[in-house]
């Protein structure tokens, strides 16, 4: 068995990362440079674990999985989807981006965890006390996860007809959304062209142009960028200064 993980700001990763340890199992990062065609081939159990969007998976993870979907056919599939609030049926949309009946799904799970999006005021983001009660919670969730597994246990959280209702509700606007933020990342004055944002996009999304940081149109909102400028100077859809940023769990563990 292996973990693939897509992860903006680390929650995702941190699910990823502890289901691969308690289960003795390696998790690649989509973002890895591995040879995953030969990876997944040798696999019978392929888990994916990435963070929820409106109800609908990050558009760079359905890059991903579609340019490795052949790979995926006749193994049994796991589906991890961390979320803030509420999908629906988060951990069921990943089976939306391949053709009917492909996938042999054999658990699915949704995690709630800490709120990334941090230029949203409606939005709080969790203090570290707050950020534990989630590492409790996973970590507990995970025991039971695991158990379930290796006793051959089914559950597909999110597969239920009112979950795809209330996910399809949720997820109506998101690709209006996402093909908005392609071109909406703001960044102010307070930039000092340090390079970081350019050098952990995931999308590449950005370049230095006659000394200016420029975007490239390829935002897939995963907020990496705006969490972690020095001078919280990036931004997406609201062109204000971001107030707090998310520092992600591994800063707490
Ligand atoms: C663009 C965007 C949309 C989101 N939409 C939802 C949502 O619909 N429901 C929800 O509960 N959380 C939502 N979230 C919160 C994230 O899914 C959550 O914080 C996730 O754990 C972040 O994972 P990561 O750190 O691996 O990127 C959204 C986050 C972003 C950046
Ligand atoms: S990370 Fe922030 S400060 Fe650094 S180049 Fe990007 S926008 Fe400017
Ligand atoms: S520009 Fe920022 S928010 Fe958009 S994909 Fe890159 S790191 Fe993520």
């Amino acid at each position: 068995m292996i973990m693939i993980y897509f992860s903006g700001t680390g929650n995702s990763k941190y699910i990823a990362e502890l289901f691969c340890r308690n289960m003795s199992c390696n998790c690649y990062s989509i973002e890895e440079r591995v040879d995953f065609e030969q990876l997944i081939s040798s696999e019978e159990i392929i888990g994916f674990c990435y963070p929820i969007y409106g109800s609908r998976v990050p558009r760079i993870m359905r890059e991903f999985s579609i340019q490795y979907m052949e790979a995926f056919k006749d193994k049994k599939i796991i589906i991890f989807c961390t979320q803030y609030i509420f999908s629906g049926d988060g951990a069921r949309a990943f089976i939306d981006i391949f053709p009917k009946k492909y996938l042999n799904v054999i658990y699915a799970e949704h995690f709630f965890m800490p709120n990334n999006v941090c230029n949203l005021f409606i939005l709080p983001l969790a203090n570290d006390n707050k950020i534990q009660k989630y590492i409790k919670k996973s970590e507990q969730k995970i025991i039971l996860i695991c158990n379930n597994i290796t006793s051959g246990i089914v559950k597909k959280r999110g597969f239920n007809v009112i979950s795809k209702i209330l996910g399809l509700f949720q997820g109506v606007f998101i690709y209006a959304i996402e093909r908005k933020a392609l071109n909406s990342v703001f960044i102010n004055n307070d930039c000092i062209k340090c390079s970081l944002c350019v050098s952990i996009c995931p999308m590449n999304n950005f370049e230095i142009n006659n000394g200016k940081i420029a975007q490239k149109s390829n935002c897939t909102i995963c907020y990496r960028c705006i969490n972690k400028c020095p001078t919280k100077a990036i931004s997406v859809f609201f062109n204000g200064k971001v107030k707090k940023q998310y520092k992600g769990i591994n800063e707490i563990t």
